[in-house]
Parts: C-alpha cells; sequence; structure tokens
C-alpha cells in the first residue's frame, strides 16, 4: 500500500493477506522492494498521498511498469484526474476506497461480504476505463453519518464549503427521494455564521439551551431552522458575537446533541472553531463525534506543513498529548486551488504525505460573489461543481445518492479544469 497508512490498516485488518507493507514515498517502495521481505504473488495499490520522490519513478512509470511485468496494480482516480495515462492492465479506483471494492479489484472476495460495490466515475473520467453503471445498493443504516469540517487556521473555507457541501447533500438526497434528512451544525459558538450563509436567523443554540425540559429528539427538532428551498435543517450558533458568553463554551452538550441528530438524520453535516490544537469545543466535543472529518488546506506551503503537523497532532493517542483522532476519519481538500502557483495537488500530497485526497475546489470569483451576493454556489446548477461536491461527500460518506449525482452531464466541463490549469477535454 503506497500512500495511504489508513487504507493498509483496512487491509491489514481484513486479515486477508500474508503481509501489508505500507510505504509512503518511491524511495520507501524501491527500499521495500529490494529487502526481499516482498513475495510474490504481491499487489501494488496507489493512493494519492504516495510522494513521487524518485526522479523517473513517478506513479504512471511505476504502475505501469509493474502492471507490465504481471503485478495487480490498483491505482486511485486521483493520478488520473491529474492526468496520468494508465496502460489496460492497471486497475482505477474510485476516491475513496471501500475496502470490499478494493479486495474485488485485487482479487480478494471477502469472506460473507455482499458483491462490491461498484463506483460510478464523474463524466470527465468517462473513456477511461468505466465500471459498468450498475447503481450501489443502499446500505442499512444503524444511524446518520456526521461529518465535520476542521482547520487549524480560520479563512480557509471552512464555513462556505460545509454550507454548500449540506445544501449539495440535501439537494442530492431529496433528488433520491430522502427529502429533509440533512441537518448542518454549526458549533462555532464565538463566530456562529452558517445563519449569514443560508439566510436563517433562527432558532439558535441559545434557545435550545434555555427551553425547559430534557434534551430530547423532539426538543432539538423544535430548534432547528430550516432552509426549504433544499429542505435543509440547521442548528444555528449564538445571533450575536455578544451572545457567546465565554462560559457557555464547553457548556454546550453537543456530544448528546449530535448523537440525538445523529438518529433523526441520515447526515449531520458540523461546522466547527478554529481547531487550535486542544480547543475544547474540537478536540473534545466534535471530533470524537464525526465519522469523516474534512480538512480544507490552502495551495500556500508554509501552512501545509503546519497543517500536516496539525493532523499529527490530533491524531496521535491521547496517552501521548494527541487528539485521539483515527487517521482515517480525515480527508483533505485542495481549497483556492490554481494552475499557476506552483502548488497543486501533487505538491499537497509531497509536503502532505499519507492522508487521503477528497477533491479540489479551485479558487473561483464566483465562490466569492455568490457568498456576498447572500446565495449558495452549491445551487448555481454548475455541473462541474457538483461533481466535484459529490465525489467529496462520496469520500466523506459512500452514499449512492451522491455517487448518482457524479454521473453529471458533460456539459460545461471545462471552467473548473481551467481555473486549475488542467488540460481541458
Ligand atoms: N474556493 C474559493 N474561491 C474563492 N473564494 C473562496 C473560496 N473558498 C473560500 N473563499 C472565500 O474565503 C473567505 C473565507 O471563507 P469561509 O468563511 O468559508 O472560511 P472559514 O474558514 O469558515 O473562515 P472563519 O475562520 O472566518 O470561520 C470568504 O470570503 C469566501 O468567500
Ligand atoms: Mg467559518
Amino acid at each position: 500500500m503506497a500512500g495511504d497508512m489508513g487504507v493498509a490498516h483496512a487491509l491489514r485488518g481484513t486479515g486477508r493477506f500474508a503481509a501489508v507493507f505500507s510505504v509512503a514515498s518511491a524511495g520507501e517502495l524501491r527500499a521495500l522492494s529490494r529487502s526481499g521481505r516482498v513475495n510474490p504473488p504481491t499487489a501494488f495499490v496507489f493512493a494519492p498521498g504516495f510522494t513521487e520522490d524518485v526522479p523517473g519513478a513517478g506513479v504512471a512509470a511505476v504502475a505501469n511498469g509493474l502492471a507490465d511485468n504481471g503485478f495487480t496494480v490498483v491505482v486511485h482516480a486521483f493520478f488520473v484526474e491529474r492526468g496520468d495515462r494508465f496502460g489496460a492492465n492497471v486497475r482505477i479506483t474510485g476516491h475513496r476506497r471501500p475496502t470490499p471494492e478494493l479486495l474485488s479489484l485485487l482479487g480478494v472476495t471477502e469472506r460473507n461480504a455482499p458483491p462490491p460495490r461498484v463506483l460510478p466515475q464523474p463524466a470527465h473520467r468517462q473513456g477511461l476505463r468505466q465500471p459498468p453503471a450498475t447503481p450501489p445498493p443502499v446500505a442499512p443504516r444503524a444511524g446518520g453519518r456526521v461529518v465535520a469540517i476542521a482547520a487549524a487556521k480560520g479563512g480557509v473555507g471552512r464555513t462556505s464549503l460545509i454550507v454548500n457541501l449540506a445544501v449539495h447533500a440535501a439537494r442530492s438526497l431529496r433528488a433520491a427521494g430522502r427529502p429533509g434528512r440533512t441537518v448542518l451544525v454549526d458549533t462555532s459558538i464565538r463566530q456562529a455564521d452558517v445563519g449569514r450563509f443560508l439566510n436563517v436567523r433562527s432558532p439558535t443554540i441559545l434557545d435550545l439551551l434555555h427551553a425547559p425540559g430534557a434534551l430530547s429528539p423532539d426538543l432539538v427538532r423544535r430548534h432547528l431552522a430550516h432552509v426549504p428551498e433544499v429542505d435543509l435543517h440547521t442548528l444555528l450558533g449564538p445571533p450575536e458575537v455578544i451572545d457567546a458568553d465565554p462560559a457557555l463554551v464547553g457548556s454546550v452538550p453537543y456530544p448528546r446533541i449530535l448523537a440525538l441528530l445523529r438518529q433523526m438524520f441520515d447526515f449531520v453535516f458540523v461546522d466547527t472553531p478554529v481547531a487550535e490544537p486542544h480547543h475544547t469545543t474540537l478536540a473534545d466535543l466534535v471530533l470524537p463525534a464525526a465519522d469523516a472529518i474534512l480538512v480544507p488546506v490552502e495551495p500556500n506551503r508554509p501552512t501545509l506543513e503546519i497543517v500536516h503537523s496539525w493532523l499529527k497532532t490530533i491524531t496521535m493517542p491521547r496517552s501521548s498529548r494527541g487528539g485521539g483522532v483515527a487517521p482515517e476519519k480525515v480527508s483533505l481538500i485542495l481549497n483556492r486551488a490554481r494552475g499557476d502557483v506552483g502548488c497543486g495537488p501533487k505538491e499537497v500530497m509531497d509536503i502532505m504525505p499519507g492522508w487521503r485526497f477528497a477533491g479540489m475546489i479551485p479558487q473561483d470569483r464566483e465562490w466569492m460573489r455568490t457568498v456576498n451576493g447572500g446565495r449558495l454556489i452549491a445551487l448555481n446548477g454548475d455541473p462541474e461543481l457538483d461533481a466535484v461536491l459529490s465525489s467529496i461527500l462520496w469520500v466523506a460518506a459512500e452514499d449512492p445518492a451522491f455517487a448518482t449525482a457524479m454521473r453529471s452531464p458533460n456539459g460545461g466541463m471545462g471552467r473548473r479544469r481551467r481555473i486549475l490549469g488542467l488540460p481541458v477535454k
């Protein structure tokens, strides 16, 4: 497994392999293959966290070479999206690595497992190697999925991203016959602005906390604001900064509220305060409840190094003064991406090896225009943006509603690629 420790861990956990080795870079892969510890039959998986630190040994060259020599090779679709070309024997996997799907690509069928889910590819990957367009089965859910957005510094796009992801999710679920199954919670108590993005003002968390009676699903439901356009519910933060009494921070029973919302909704999206290490709201109340943590990063080398170090801290065990977050929950979003600043997805993954990559949002004037105009870019009907939001949601939660939406029409593909400096197909 090259470039994703979380997947290596998951593969090891299946017990279906004699050994699972995890390497972060081409250099490590070369050292491993020379060590004599790897015995055939061997399969290789390349994930976006792989560092291409050996000249001439980029993923395309290595994967094609291995596949030509008869090895089973699986590469993440990320490499296809960035323009790599692979021979017919290299297998491509989707944005998330559902273990059954990966096992099946590796030629292993899971014991007592349902048939592997087939991941539909976004339209711009068509013409490569398309899996059959069979809709994936709806997995029975024990409860909804909590998807939090978190960042070590402010202003990186947390709120606009999570609001638009929630809006896109609510719309996709409604289109899939599951209206009203999405809720967005603003836990950024001191600077709550989700309501400003959504143009809703009340009720808020303060109303919920002051309401008589024990915290119950009914009480929480009565304190959710509603965005009728997409049937999105939201639990807003305090409307004014002055209301965010420091005593309030930390006293909000977020774990209980999130547990109740999880029972009531399919998706619970969470905006969070700036996540300085050891921030109480985030570290103690929100992150432990999250099933997926999306981390927006900007194309800026110094801050990427800080984010890498922050992620290492929050994923270290609590016994080592870390945050105790499972690393496989974390996925990066490259936000404000552009093709002309010397820091694209490849550089991000080089600087931050080992983390899963969920997708890229370009630096987009329309993004700011919609924010400033009180509109939601997710409602613009831009098929390219819809496809990106769907693939990020697919990474955070393999829900079939997002897989279907990823099959966007071909029309309109190009604006995003142009901003990103990618070849326009
Ligand atoms: N991809 C993008 N393209 C253009 N502008 C963007 C993009 N992402 C975010 N922005 C702009 O950056 C600013 C900050 O975004 P946002 O409020 O979502 O970030 P934040 O991390 O929640 O900030 P805060 O720390 O204030 O809570 C906004 O003006 C937003 O429109
Ligand atoms: Mg914000």
